[in-house]
This record gives structure tokens, C-alpha cells and sequence, in this order.
């Protein structure tokens, strides 16, 4: 695994000194070679967010380099449809700005909540890569938690209860707390759609197991009376805002974030609505369904 400072090819990776996450220095994403793509993806899968300061990418730059960790997923819908920027359908607009009368994004200003992204599909992404192109002076940062820890901080009675289980990935609500479009809203987490994941997987490339949650509104542990899963998903979601198995990034413009899908949740704090924030997103396609550890 690459240790903090340490150099290669070109790169160092630096541990952010929280409980997750490193920094990658020496790159410029608009021009590497595949040493440094494979030294990228180590520092990935080995810290589960990796974050890049002082970037100058346009959009085809971040499809390109995005490209270089494997196929991308287009933009999903959401609560105003489908954002994508003209002409590349692969990155997601999310932003509280509106231009002539109509939103160029998606999230609003409010909090995002904790979530994995579009693990209500049977394929999650792998991968998400955020790029900063506007950022209000206060708010808005992104949390990270590793699921690595969060299970391995399970109390033993709880893993236990935890092992062989299924739980539903809502699609209604995005992290904005939105319905997406097209979707018919319902409050009952047994008939939402969503798609069942085991609670405790095996991460397909590092082989390690991790909770997985996805996100707690509508998720529904299969099997399970309504009461009984809301009780076991309460104490399941429990550690999440621990600090010392998560990492907080407070943005710059000019910085991408690329996080592990599988391995990490995240969250947005609110900011303010008459700040400006507009960011990037492409999301790599997962390599293997979730499966039970
Ligand atoms: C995302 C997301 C949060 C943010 O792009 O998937 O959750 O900080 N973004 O913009
Ligand atoms: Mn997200």
C-alpha cells in the first residue's frame, strides 16, 4: 500500500490524517501515464477517497481522465430530470444555480444526506469523481465515512445480527431528500422501489468485507416486520458521524475528489442558496454486482 509521502512515479499519496482519505500530489490529470493511473487507482481502493488539488480540467478532461478508471455511467435522473452538461451525457451538474428561470443542477443548497450513489440500481458506480468549478465562501463541504471501520466498530452481537441480511437501496428520494423524476413518492420502505444488497459485503477488489447501507430513508431490511428493521437500520446507522472513520473535504475550486462507491458513504452540509456552487460529477461503472461477504 502507498504510505504517506511516499513517491511514485511522479505522485505522492499523503493520508489526510482523519479517519479516511489521502491526498495525491505531483499530477496533472490532464496529462499521465498509466503507471500513474495505476498508482491512482491503488492509493483509491486502498484509502477510499482520494482528493487532487489545483486541477485545471475542462469537461472533456474530466470524461477523459474519468475514462481511464473504466466505462462511465450517464448522469441520473433526479429532481429536475436529467442535468448533463451539452453534449456529454456522462457528467452530472450538481448545483443550486438557476439560469433563465431553471435549475442547472441537481441537489439544491440544502443538506445531502449520507448515501452511497445510485445504490438503489442492481450495479452501482465503483467510482464518483466531483470536480470543483464554483464554491460559495462558507458551507458546502462533503463528508466521507469508511465502511471498512463502521462494520469493524460494529458490536459483535450487532455484526452478528447484521450477517446474511438483505436491505433495500431506496430510488425514490435522492440525498437532496428529492423524488426523482418519474418516480411516485411513497413513505412505506416495503413497497418503495429500490433494490436489494447484502448488509455485510466483500468489496470485490479489495476483497475486504464492509457495511453497506446506501442510505437510510426507505431502506428496509428484507424479511423483517416495518419496526423491527427500522430498530436494527437505527442501530446499524448509529456510528456514521464518527469522526475518526471519516474525512471532511472543505473545497477549493480546481480540486477533483474520487471516492471508492462501494467502500465510502458521503454527505453535503447545507450552504447558502444565494451562494453559487457548481460542481462536476462523472461516476465509473461498477466491476461486479455487491455481493455477500
Ligand atoms: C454527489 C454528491 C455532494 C456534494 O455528487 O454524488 O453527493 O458535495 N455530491 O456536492
Ligand atoms: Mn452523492
Amino acid at each position: 500500500m502507498d504510505q504517506g509521502g511516499l513517491n511514485q512515479h511522479g505522485i505522492t499519496v499523503a493520508p489526510t490524517g482523519s479517519g479516511a482519505g489521502a491526498e495525491i500530489g505531483g499530477v496533472d490529470l490532464r496529462h499521465i501515464g498509466g503507471a500513474q493511473v495505476a498508482a491512482i487507482e491503488r492509493a483509491w481502493i486502498a484509502y477510499g477517497v482520494v482528493l487532487f488539488r489545483g486541477q485545471q480540467l475542462t469537461d472533456l478532461d474530466l470524461v477523459a481522465f474519468s475514462r481511464r478508471l473504466g466505462g462511465l455511467d450517464l448522469a441520473p435522473i433526479q429532481e429536475t430530470g436529467r442535468r448533463s452538461v451539452a453534449g456529454l451525457p456522462e457528467i452530472y451538474v450538481v448545483s443550486n444555480v438557476i439560469e433563465n428561470g431553471a435549475p442547472i443542477g441537481s441537489l439544491g443548497s440544502g443538506e445531502a444526506v449520507w448515501h452511497t450513489d445510485m445504490s438503489y440500481l442492481p450495479e452501482p458506480p465503483k467510482a464518483s469523481l466531483l470536480y470543483a468549478l464554483e464554491i460559495p465562501s462558507e458551507g458546502g463541504n462533503t463528508s466521507f465515512v469508511d465502511m471498512y471501520q463502521a462494520l469493524e466498530r460494529l458490536p459483535p452481537d450487532l455484526r452478528r445480527r447484521a450477517s446474511g441480511l438483505q436491505v433495500k437501496h431506496d430510488g425514490t428520494y435522492n440525498s437532496g431528500g428529492y423524488v426523482r423524476q418519474g418516480v411516485v413518492p411513497t413513505g412505506d420502505p416495503r413497497t418503495s422501489p429500490g433494490t436489494l444488497h447484502p448488509l455485510i459485503c466483500r468489496h470485490p477488489d479489495s476483497g475486504r468485507e464492509m457495511l453497506y447501507l446506501g442510505r437510510r430513508r426507505n431502506s428496509y431490511i428484507d424479511g423483517m416486520d416495518l419496526a423491527e428493521s427500522e430498530a436494527l437500520l437505527d442501530a446499524l446507522w448509529a456510528g456514521m458521524d464518527e469522526p475518526a472513520i471519516g474525512y471532511t473535504h472543505r473545497w477549493q475550486v480546481g480540486d477533483l475528489v474520487l471516492w471508492d462507491n462501494r467502500s465510502t458513504m458521503h454527505r453535503r452540509d447545507a450552504f447558502d442558496p444565494a451562494s453559487r456552487r457548481v460542481m462536476h460529477r462523472t461516476q465509473v461503472k461498477g466491476s461486479a454486482p455487491p455481493a455477500a461477504a
